[in-house]
C-alpha cells in the first residue's frame, strides 16, 4: 500500500471515530464485488448497452413496453439478467464494514441508490433507499402490492415481463418498486436523505459516479453544512472537487483497512 493511501486510510478512520453523525451515501460500486454490475463503470450496464439508458429504463419506456404488450427484448434481457444477480447476491466485505460502523454507532444512516437490499443484509438498519427496492412491486392501475417472489413466479409462469395484476377487473401492469428515470423519488426517502445530508458532519461516499440527481446533490448539501466529504471510488467523479479526501481503490479492499484502523484507535482510546 502506498504511503499516501496508508495516510488517507488513517485519517478517514480518525474522522470516523471523532465524528458525531457520520453517514454513508452509496452507489452501485458498493455491490459490484457481490456480482451485481454497476451502470457506468467499465463493465457497467449502461456502458455495455451503449445506447441511452433512457431507451430501456425510463418510466415512459416501461409504460410503452407494457401497453404495447410486445416485450422489448433488450429490456427483458436486461431485467432478467439483473434479477438473476439480485437473487444470488450476498453482502460483500464492504457492506459488512458499513454494517459494523453502523453497529458501533459511528454511521447513523446509509443513503443508498442501490435497490439490492445488501446494506440491510450487511447489518445496517437505517437504510434510505432513494431509488426504491426490488423486494416489492405495485400494480400501476389499482395500486395492489406484490412481493418480489410473487412477481418472479408470475414472470416465470407467463414468460413475459411485466406480469398483469391478479386483482379481479384490474389486469393492470405490475411494476417493481424501483425508481425509473423520469419518476419521482419516494417522497419519504427524499426527505430523510436531505435531513441526513443537512445533519451529518462526515459523509462517506462509496462507489457512486455521482451523476444522477437529486442523489448527486446530497454531497453539496452536506458540504455546505460544514461536513467533511470522503469519496472512495474506482474512478473520478464530478464531486471530487468538494471532497476532503479521495481514495481511488476497490471498496472491498479499502473499507476493511479503514475498519482495522478504527478498531486500533478504539483500543488506544480504551487503553
Ligand atoms: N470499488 C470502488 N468503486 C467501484 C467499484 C468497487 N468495487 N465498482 C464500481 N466502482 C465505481 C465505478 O467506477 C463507478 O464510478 O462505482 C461507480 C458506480 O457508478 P454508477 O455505475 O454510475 O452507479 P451509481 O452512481 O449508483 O448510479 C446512480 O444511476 O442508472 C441509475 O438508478 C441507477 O441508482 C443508479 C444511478
Amino acid at each position: 500500500m502506498t504511503e499516501d493511501l496508508t495516510e488517507k486510510i488513517k485519517t478517514v478512520a480518525k474522522w470516523i471515530v471523532e465524528s458525531k453523525y457520520a453517514i454513508v451515501l452509496s452507489g452501485a460500486g458498493m455491490s459490484t464485488e457481490s456480482g451485481i454490475p454497476d451502470f457506468r463503470g467499465p463493465e457497467g450496464v449502461w456502458t455495455k448497452l451503449g445506447d441511452d439508458p433512457m431507451d430501456v429504463s425510463s418510466i415512459a419506456a416501461f409504460e410503452d413496453m407494457a401497453s404495447s404488450k410486445t416485450p422489448d427484448p433488450r429490456m427483458q434481457e436486461m431485467l432478467m439478467g439483473i434479477v438473476q444477480k439480485l437473487i444470488t447476491a450476498r453482502p460483500n466485505k464492504g457492506h459488512k464494514v458499513v454494517g459494523k460502523l453502523y453497529k458501533k454507532g459511528y454511521v447513523k444512516a446509509v443513503i443508498t441508490q442501490n435497490i439490492d437490499n445488501l446494506h440491510q443484509r450487511g447489518g445496517a438498519k437505517e437504510v434510505i433507499e432513494v431509488h426504491g427496492t426490488y423486494k416489492t412491486a405495485t400494480c400501476m392501475t389499482c395500486g395492489n402490492k406484490y412481493k418480489f417472489e410473487q412477481l418472479l413466479q408470475m414472470v416465470l409462469q407467463d414468460g413475459m415481463f411485466p406480469p398483469l395484476c391478479e386483482k379481479t377487473q384490474c389486469g393492470g401492469f405490475i411494476k417493481p418498486d424501483v425508481v425509473f428515470f423520469g419518476e419521482m423519488l419516494p417522497p419519504m426517502a427524499l426527505r430523510k436523505s436531505m435531513h441526513y445530508a443537512e445533519t451529518t458532519d462526515l459523509m462517506l461516499i462509496l462507489g457512486s459516479s455521482l451523476v444522477v440527481y437529486p442523489a448527486a446533490n446530497l454531497p453539496n448539501i452536506a458540504k455546505s453544512n460544514g461536513a467533511k466529504i470522503v469519496i472512495i471510488n474506482d474512478e473520478e467523479t464530478p464531486k471530487d472537487n468538494i471532497a476532503d479526501i479521495i481514495i481511488r481503490g476497490r471498496l472491498g479492499e479499502v473499507l476493511p483497512k479503514i475498519l482495522e484502523e478504527v478498531e486500533l484507535l478504539e483500543q488506544k482510546k480504551g487503553s
